[in-house]
């Protein structure tokens, strides 16, 4: 039977290295701190104007590359950011014209931490369906332009960095392929991570006084979101092998979401597997949300630690909230 499989994959981050001690030239932090309650080292931060488009596109001819084909190939693009480019419209409109594709369908996925698994779904329910081909998925954020970097914001700046990660979703008869996804949200608790300015339902949407008070900037309840990623992730990836018949013990490798280490750590304790199988790359690229699952993934790739044959289990939680848990045969 026709499924979905990734037929090659890219990412990129900027060049710019910003360390936990270049923040703490910019607001009351340090390396210490950062270092203890997340794991991060350093993130990448764009220079200038650079919108998460342009980072995606790097990502998605890399991709285009490993997979052998052009973007004249690809008949869908699905593009995952919560740093769209422009407020409108979609970045995936955006990423098409400098693809030079024009008239390819291009959807934007609001799905934060969540958006490259809500994404992988789609591109294979469309190659299930014969709809769509090859699918060029990723997942591309710009935050350090979007982000508090004063002693007032310290609690999330610290957390964010800028990167794309991108994969082409292609047909297969073979035994590699994406086997079985299962896709959360719960509206909830939208308020307990979220940047509520500019938006519709503020009249005006921004104001002078809501600059000022830093309505435009992430705001986050750090130990709702961590509670909750602790619980929602080791549920998710029960349930998803569960239903597919598949132990923990039969998953080669698994690639969580990069949002702190902690979180990763808890979870792994929590499940009871073992670290050694745990991508985290985190220490490097801070949390790049719908980025961090396939630049993790594409580097566990590069690196030989996923392998032809492998089961790889994906598994994200964010903003929303919404999380989920993906199967691939590799
Ligand atoms: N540097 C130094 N001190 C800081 C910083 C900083 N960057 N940020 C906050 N502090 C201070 C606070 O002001 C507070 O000071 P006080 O005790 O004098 O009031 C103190 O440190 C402790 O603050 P808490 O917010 O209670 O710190 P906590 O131990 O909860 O850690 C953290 C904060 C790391 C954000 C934690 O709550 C967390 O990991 N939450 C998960 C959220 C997350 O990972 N989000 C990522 C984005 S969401 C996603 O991708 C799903």
């Amino acid at each position: 039977m026709t499924g979905s499989t990734l037929l090659g994959m890219g990412h990129y981050v900027p060049p710019r290295v910003v360390t936990n001690n270049d923040l703490a030239g910019l607001m009351e932090t340090t390396d210490e701190w950062i270092t203890q309650r997340t794991g991060i080292k350093e993130r990448h931060w764009v220079d200038g104007n650079v919108g998460a488009s342009e980072l995606a596109e790097i990502a998605s001819r890399g991709a285009l590359a490993e997979a052998g084909l052009t973007p004249q190939d690809i008949d869908l693009i699905l593009f995952a950011t919560l740093s769209p480019d422009l407020n409108f419209p979609g970045s995936g409109c955006l990423l098409q014209a400098r693809l030079g594709i024009p008239g390819v369908p291009a959807m934007d996925i609001r799905n934060q931490c969540t958006g490259f698994l809500y994404g992988l779904k789609t591109a294979d329910a469309y190659i299930r369906s014969g709809m769509a081909r090859h699918v060029l998925l990723v997942g591309a954020e710009v935050h350090s332009t979007g982000i508090d970097v004063t002693t007032r914001g310290r609690d999330v700046a610290v957390l964010f960095g800028d990167g794309a990660g991108a994969a082409i979703v292609g047909p297969t008869e073979g035994a590699a392929r994406v086997i079985d996804s299962e896709l959360h949200a719960d509206g909830r608790f939208a308020e307990i991570l979220m940047v509520e300015a500019p938006a519709s339902r503020m009249n005006p949407r921004l104001s002078p006084q809501m600059l000022e008070e830093g309505r435009h900037y992430p705001k986050m309840d750090g130990r709702s979101v961590f509670k909750h990623a602790v619980e929602r992730l080791p549920e998710v990836i029960h349930s998803v092998l569960k239903k597919n018949g598949y132990a923990l013990s039969d998953v080669d490798v698994l690639v969580p979401h990069q949002a702190n280490l902690r979180i990763n750590e808890m979870v792994t304790r929590q499940l009871g597997f073992a670290p050694e199988k745990v991508v985290n790359n985190i220490q490097k690229y801070g949390n790049t949300t719908a980025a961090s699952i396939p630049i993790a993934l594409h580097e566990a790739v590069l690196d030989g630690r996923v392998k032809k044959g492998q089961l790889v289990l994906l598994a994200g939680f964010g903003a929303g909230l919404t999380w989920g848990a993906t199967l691939v045969r590799w």
